[in-house]
């Protein structure tokens, strides 16, 4: 017997009860169309970023019923500064979030919403200092939240570093040589064995990895963060750049001079060299199921000038989440921005190389277990180096681009140091004159 249907309450209440459901479900469709925006981010495509990206974007939407689209971003950064510069020159609303470079505030800035508009303090305080700084301009606007910072780092083979008796380089002098012994001892079992990779190519990488050389030997940051004035031409750069020119065609292949984070990582990874410099996403990557160095390869901070003001460096990179001003879902950007950056969010990808810029993370026990070798590179992390670029604003690339080709050519044997940091002294202060802020 169906007794629901007899019952009394039921029958009585069921023309209202049917009322107020379809009241009900009309009100939560209106709110819907409200509410469920369609917002799209561009993440980085280097390693394992995009799939993360795309998983926690997706985990987003999931629980805010909204929808989240992913926009692919090409590998370089230069290649996105150019194409990000061109979308949001045209006033696009085609991004609503995107990963900017720690050097792009300055140049990209114009374009984004304040988020100390949107973000509570008490969010954006439990992130590193000196990141919300780099992302705030001189009105104070906040421009994007801290999403990942990263330091070059040197990646080393354990196993031949052991199988020869070398100790971890402490200077770039003993890497040189101790690349040299050992390629040569072990071209027998491995004729494609190279030394030394790293970023040659004439981009932002090369930039980072001939600031840490020249930092290493004291000879300070192409332009002095306090004073303005150009650095750059000093003798102690040009021992750091002859240093690093003379590595090419010896302990690196002719070819370094075309390689990005990606070569230097494929030629390590596959086992065809004993060191390597890049970002900490490449250890993940190096110790994954199928890779030919898992479990053989160590990191450590970079070597030093072999010089009294030598020091071990490393050149602090990272990325930030900025909601663009064109947005048409300016609230749903800066709900999927904050759950981007957020200490949940953070804690998933420290282990694929991604480090959290929560400070708190860092005392995590799960955190520590998670991932050991960030605590052992704690030093390198606080004592790289920043870029000129909060300094040069809007024009820090033409800044740095005239930096990576006078090095470029440097590394290439087409100029002397001398000569190349003279003329790029001369290329700085020109651009100085005009005033940093007023470039493009
Ligand atoms: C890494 C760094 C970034 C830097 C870039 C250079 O992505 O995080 O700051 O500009 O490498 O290639």
């Amino acid at each position: 017997m169906k007794k629901t249907f007899l019952n009394p309450f039921l029958i009585k209440t069921r023309p209202f009860f049917l009322l107020s459901l379809l009241s009900l479900l009309s009100l939560m469709s209106i709110q819907s169309q409200v509410q469920a925006a369609t917002v799209t981010i561009a993440c980085g495509a280097v390693g394992a970023e995009f799939e993360l990206c795309k998983k926690h974007a997706e985990k987003w939407a999931q629980q805010t019923k909204n929808k989240v689209e992913l926009f692919q971003s090409p590998n370089l950064t230069n290649d996105r500064l150019g194409l990000f510069q061109q979308i949001f020159a045209a006033k696009s609303d085609q991004i609503d979030v995107i990963q900017i470079d720690v050097i792009w505030p300055g140049l990209l800035g114009k374009h984004f919403v304040d988020l100390n508009q949107y973000v509570s303090k008490s969010t954006v305080d439990k992130h590193f200092k000196s990141i919300v700084d780099n992302n705030t301009d001189a009105q104070g606007r906040l421009l994007a939240l801290p999403f990942f910072t990263d330091a070059g780092l040197l990646y080393y083979r354990k196993d031949l570093l052991e199988k020869y008796n070398q100790p971890v380089p402490s200077t770039w002098e003993e890497l040189k040589k101790t690349a040299t012994l050992i390629v040569k001892n072990e071209k027998k079992n491995n004729p494609r064995l190279l030394g030394f990779v790293w970023q040659g190519k004439a981009y932002e990488g090369l930039t980072c990895d001939a600031l840490e050389w020249i930092d290493s030997y004291g000879g300070g940051t192409i332009i002095d963060g306090k004073t303005g004035q150009v650095t750059i031409n000093n003798p102690k750069a040009v021992k750091a750049l002859n240093m690093a020119a003379s590595w090419v065609g010896t302990i690196s292949p002719k070819g370094v001079l075309n390689y990005d984070e990606e070569a230097s990582r494929g030629v390590f990874q596959s086992g065809n060299a004993v060191f390597m410099r890049n970002w900490p996403y490449a250890w993940p990557l190096g110790n994954s199921k199928n890779s030919p160095i898992k479990g053989k390869f160590a990191v450590a901070p970079l070597p030093k000038g072999k010089t009294k003001s030598g020091k071990h460096t490393g050149t602090l990179g990272g990325w930030n989440l900025a909601v663009s001003k064109y947005s048409k879902n300016i609230k749903a950007a800066v709900s999927l921005a904050t759950y981007m950056a957020s200490h949940r969010t953070q804690m998933e990808r420290a282990p694929h190389g991604y480090n959290p810029t929560i400070a708190s993370i860092y005392h995590n026990k799960k955190f520590i277990a998670q991932n050991p070798f960030v605590g052992k590179l704690n030093a390198t992390f606080s004592n790289g180096v920043a870029r000129p670029s909060k300094l040069t604003g809007r024009s820090y690339n033409k800044v740095s681009n005239r930096f990576w080709n006078a090095v470029h050519s440097v590394l290439e044997g087409r100029t002397s140091a001398e000569k190349a940091l003279a003329r790029l002294e001369k290329q700085l202060n020109k651009i100085r004159k005009r005033g940093w802020a007023k470039n493009k």
